[in-house]
C-alpha cells in the first residue's frame, strides 16, 4: 500500500525513516451497516501508549517517543518526549520501539486486510525460516490476532523486525548527491534482490520506494508484506493492487501470482539505471511518490515526455531497456516471466534480431528536445535492424545488456512519420512495385499497338 508521507520520509536523515502526525481526537468505535469500522492511527496510538496489549510477543517492548525541539529552539532536539514515534501508511500505522538491543516495529492495520491476511503472514514466516536469503530480503513479521485492545475490542497487529536504513527513495537521493553512477550498483543489487524472492517462490506484490529499505550494510529489505504471494496462499489474493506509480496500468485484483513483481521490478531497475546516466531526471520527474515513472507514463507508453527523454538517454543500456518496458505496458498485467528471464530473453531476441521493432512515434505535446536522432554524439540506427550492438554496453552490470531493435516506425524532428523499416525490409516491396508498373505499362503499350494494327 502507498505510504502517505513518502516525500517527507525520503528527506529525513539516514536511519530515521519516521514521520509523526498529531493524534486526532478519539472517536468511539462505530459499526456502520454491520461492518465494524477500524480504529485509526490516533486510537491505536492511544492504546499502545497506555499498554493495551498482553500477547507475550509484545511484552518488554519500550516504544520510542518522537524527538522534540525544546521551546522552539533549533538544535535542541531531545529523544523521549512527544507522541509515540510512528509512520503512517494507507493501510497501517507503525510504532517503533526496542526489546533489549533488538528494534521492533508494531504494525497496526487501520483497515480490514481481508480473510487471507493472517494466513499469508503465517506462510511467509515458514518460508523465511526455510530460506536464509529470503530472511535477509524480507523483514521478519508475525501476525497476532488479538494484538491491541481498544474499548473492549481486540484488533490484529503485526509484530515486525524494525528495519533500519533508508527507504529506496531516500537511498536514491543520497547516492545522487554523492556519486550518481553508484546507482548502477544499486540497480544490480535490486536485480539480485528480486531474484532472491523469485528463487524462494515468493512475490512481494507491492514493490515501491517506501516498502524497500537499504540497510546500513547495504542490503535491500522489504517491509509492508500484506500483498505477498506464495504458492500456499495462491487462492487468497489480497484486496490491493500495489502502488499506482509502480504497477501495470491494467493490474486487477486477480493479477497476483509468482511473477506479479516483474513489472514493478523493471520500472525500478530502469529508473535506477536511467538516473545514473541522467541525474537531472530526479529533479524533473520525481514527485515524492515515485522514482521517475508515474501512472500516467505507464498508462501511455511513448506518449509522455519521460519516454522521449529515456529514449535519448546518454546510456545505451537505458535506451535498450525502454522498448522492453514499453512492451510490458502494452501487454498483460502479469507477463508470466521473472525479471531475470525477461531481460535474458530480451537480450537474446535483440541479438538474434527477433524483437518486435520499437515504435518511437512522437506526439506533438512532447517538449523534450534532446533526441538521439538529432544528437550528433548519439549512434544512428543500423539499417540492418539492430540499433545497438552488445558491445555498446558499459559493462557496469551484465543486466544492462538488454537491447532494442530497429524502429518500424519513427518520426523525424518535424514530427512527420518516416518509415523506419530499414533498407533491407523495403527492398522486396520496391521490386514488386517496379515489376507491377512495368507490367501495366507493357500491357498498355501492347493494347495500343494492337489497336493501331487492328481492322
Ligand atoms: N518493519 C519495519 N521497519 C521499519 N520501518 C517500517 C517497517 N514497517 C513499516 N515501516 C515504515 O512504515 C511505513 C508504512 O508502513 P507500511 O507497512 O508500508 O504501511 P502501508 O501498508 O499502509 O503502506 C513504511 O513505508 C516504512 O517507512
Ligand atoms: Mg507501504
Amino acid at each position: 500500500m502507498m505510504f502517505f508521507l513518502s516525500s517527507a520520509v525520503a528527506a529525513v536523515p539516514a536511519f530515521s525513516p519516521i514521520q509523526v502526525k498529531p493524534a486526532p481526537a478519539v472517536p468511539p468505535e462505530t459499526v456502520v451497516s454491520g461492518v465494524r469500522s477500524w480504529p485509526d492511527d490516533g486510537r491505536f496510538e492511544a492504546a499502545v501508549a497506555r499498554g493495551s496489549y498482553q500477547h507475550p510477543r509484545l511484552s518488554g517492548i519500550t516504544f520510542d517517543l518522537e524527538s522534540s525541539v525544546v521551546s522552539g529552539r533549533p538544535g535542541t532536539e531531545q529523544a523521549g518526549s512527544g507522541p509515540l514515534l510512528h509512520a503512517l501508511g494507507a493501510s497501517a500505522v507503525v510504532f517503533f520501539g526496542r526489546r533489549g538491543p533488538r528494534g521492533v516495529a508494531l504494525r497496526c492495520p487501520t483497515r480490514d486486510l481481508g480473510i487471507g491476511a493472517a494466513r499469508r503472514y503465517e506462510k511467509l514466516a515458514a518460508r523465511r525460516a526455510a530460506s536464509a536469503p529470503l530472511a535477509l530480503a524480507v523483514a521478519e513479521a508475525e501476525w497476532i490476532d488479538e494484538g491491541v485492545e481498544i474499548d473492549g475490542t481486540w484488533w490484529p497487529v503485526i509484530v515486525m523486525e524494525r528495519v533500519e536504513g533508508r527507504s529506496l527513495a531516500g537511498e536514491v537521493e543520497q547516492v545522487l548527491g554523492k556519486n550518481p553512477a553508484g546507482l548502477r550498483g544499486l540497480a544490480r543489487d535490486w536485480a539480485g534482490f528480486v531474484a532472491v524472492l523469485g528463487a524462494a517462490d515468493v512475490a512481494h506484490g507491492d514493490l515501491q520506494q517506501n516498502n524497500i529499505f537499504v540497510t546500513g550494510d547495504g542490503r535491500l529489505k522489504a517491509v509492508d508484506l500484506d500483498g505477498v504471494w506464495l504458492p500456499a496462499v495462491a487462492h487468497l489474493p489480497p484486496d490491493e493492487t500495489g502502488h499506482r506509480h509502480y504497477q501495470h496500468p491494467r493490474r486487477q485484483r486477480g493479477d497476483w501470482g509468482r511473477t506479479v513483481d516483474t513489472f514493478s521490478a523493471l520500472v525500478i531497475y530502469l529508473s535506477l539505471v536511467a538516473l545514473a546516466a541522467d541525474p537531472d531526471l530526479w529533479e524533473r520527474y520525481h514527485n515524492g511518490e515515485n522514482l521517475v515513472f508515474t501512472d500516467e507514463d505507464l498508462a501511455h507508453p511513448d506518449r509522455t515526455p519521460l519516454w522521449d527523454r529515456l529514449s535519448s538517454s546518454p546510456d545505451p543500456a537505458v535506451r535498450q531497456l525502454v522498448p522492453l518496458l514499453r512492451e510490458l505496458c502494452h501487454g498483460p498485467a502479469d507477463s508470466g516471466q521473472d525479471l531475470a528471464s525477461l531481460l535474458d530473453r530480451h537480450r537474446h531476441a535483440r541479438t538474434e534480431g527477433l524483437v518486435r521493432p520499437a515504435s518511437l512515434t512522437r506526439t506533438t505535446e512532447h517538449d523534450d528536445v534532446n533526441h538521439w536522432w538529432v544528437d550528433p554524439e548519439a549512434p544512428r540506427p543500423d539499417p540492418d535492424a539492430v540499433w545497438f550492438a552488445p558491445s555498446e554496453t558499459d559493462g557496469a552490470t551484465t543486466l544492462h545488456e538488454y537491447g532494442r531493435t530497429a524502429a518500424d516506425s519513427r518520426t523525424d524532428e518535424d514530427g512527420g512519420t518516416v518509415d523506419g523499416g530499414g533498407a533491407s525490409s523495403n527492398m522486396p516491396r520496391v521490386l514488386v512495385l517496379a515489376a507491377a508498373v512495368f507490367v501495366v505499362v507493357f500491357i498498355g503499350a501492347l493494347v495500343g499497338f494492337l489497336t493501331v494494327l487492328g481492322p
